[in-house]
């Protein structure tokens, strides 16, 4: 799956949004390839009123308003604006990354001479000046960043954390070792169901490995308390080094998306709840190859998804199955070894060994690309 923008009707425009400028290109006259590709996209030469173009990339809005210039063909000009709800500001990182999804969906659209490959190889804009001051990749000549591929449960939030919830119902002990048994049997049927060839979401894995980590350690819990204890599952909070970490990776100019196992109706529900939404511009559930980790497929897909040769990628978890699983589909590697434990014996070390992710964003510093 390749990121391209989708056409929306421009009667679909969301209501409540303010437009933020991204991208200003005053002079389509010297494109024509440009401008007939927006024409013929947008369907511009229909009678009325030149309407704004809406693109959807991923979820976020982006308005294509059409310049009119007397003694000038339409369009003359375009801006490229991010439709933003009421007063919430602007995702830059998202942006960036989307306006530039744009930017290379327009230069294939156009054809001719223009190519994609420029926008990414040469990091460079050249011949869409407008673009330039907001390119979002590194600057000219220097190879763009490698996209880190984040997991989910265990790298970034802590399912174990569930015990506490448990706890509310059982003994501290019993909480604990319910939780342990817990994630232990969720990640197994992961992998049983998938070597079987069968497909049923997370959340109906993670449902059937409570009860059965309920039932090994002899523990019952009331209707109530189940629901609540799955209710928390979605609501599991960051270890303390994430966002510092994930600041610090942002910083550096690393583009980064997430990668789990999580169906995407329970990775919506933990990123709002753990406010990490806003640090990854793609979010890529294994509900989308119905396969789970470490399946080969699951890894392609997420190269496929944000466009990159998947040798770009880095996978950075806390899980050895996910680092060796990802490394074999040939991503680059980073396992945040948070248990202090020692590494699989089934695979090449990882690229990279942090305790945290902030040690990570120390290390990667070091790398060059
Ligand atoms: C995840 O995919 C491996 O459960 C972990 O988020």
């Amino acid at each position: 799956m390749t990121r391209v923008p989708i056409i929306m009707p421009a009667a679909e425009r969301p209501t409540g949004h303010r437009s933020v400028p991204l991208l200003v290109e005053p002079s389509l006259g010297h494109y024509p390839e440009f401008r007939s590709f927006l024409t013929t996209a947008f369907d511009l030469g229909a009678p009325g009123p030149g309407e704004p173009g809406l693109l959807n990339v991923d979820g976020r809005i982006y308005e294509l308003v059409f310049v009119a210039r007397s003694g000038q063909r339409f369009p003359a000009g375009v801006e490229i604006n991010a439709l933003v709800v009421g007063l919430t500001p602007l995702d830059e990182s998202a942006a960036d990354a989307d306006l530039w999804t744009i930017l290379q969906w327009l230069v294939e659209g156009a054809g001719g001479e223009w190519s994609a490959d420029a926008l990414v190889t040469t990091g460079e804009i050249y011949r869409i000046p407008a673009a330039r001051s907001r390119q979002p990749g590194p600057p000219a000549g220097k190879a763009r960043r490698e996209t880190l591929v984040f997991d989910l449960y265990g790298t970034l939030v802590d399912p174990l954390s569930v015990s506490d919830e448990l706890a509310r119902t059982l003994p501290r002990g019993d909480a604990q070792r319910v939780a342990v048994e817990w994630r232990r049997k969720q990640i197994e049927y992961s992998f049983r169901l998938t070597v079987m060839g069968r497909y049923e979401d997370f959340a109906w894995i993670t449902e059937r490995a409570l009860e059965f980590a309920l039932a090994e350690c002899s523990c019952t819990l009331p209707p109530g308390a189940r629901s609540a204890v799955m209710a928390h599952y979605s609501a599991l909070q960051p270890f303390a080094d994430v966002v510092p970490g994930l600041e610090m990776l942002s910083e550096a100019g690393y583009p980064t998306v997430l990668l789990s196992n999580g169906d995407p109706a329970m990775l919506r529900e933990c990123l709002e709840n753990s406010g990490l939404q806003q640090y990854f511009s793609s979010v890529i559930s294994v509900d989308a190859v119905r396969a789970f980790k470490p399946h080969p497929a699951v890894y392609r897909c997420a190269a496929d998804t944000i466009d990159r040769p998947i040798d770009e990628t880095r996978i950075v978890s806390c899980n050895s199955f996910d680092v060796v699983g990802a490394a074999t589909a040939g991503m680059r590697t980073a396992w945040i070894n948070r248990g202090g434990g020692p590494f699989d014996t089934i695979g090449d070390p990882p690229g990279v060994t942090a305790g945290s992710l902030t040690e990570l964003a120390s290390a990667l510093s070091m790398i060059e690309m």
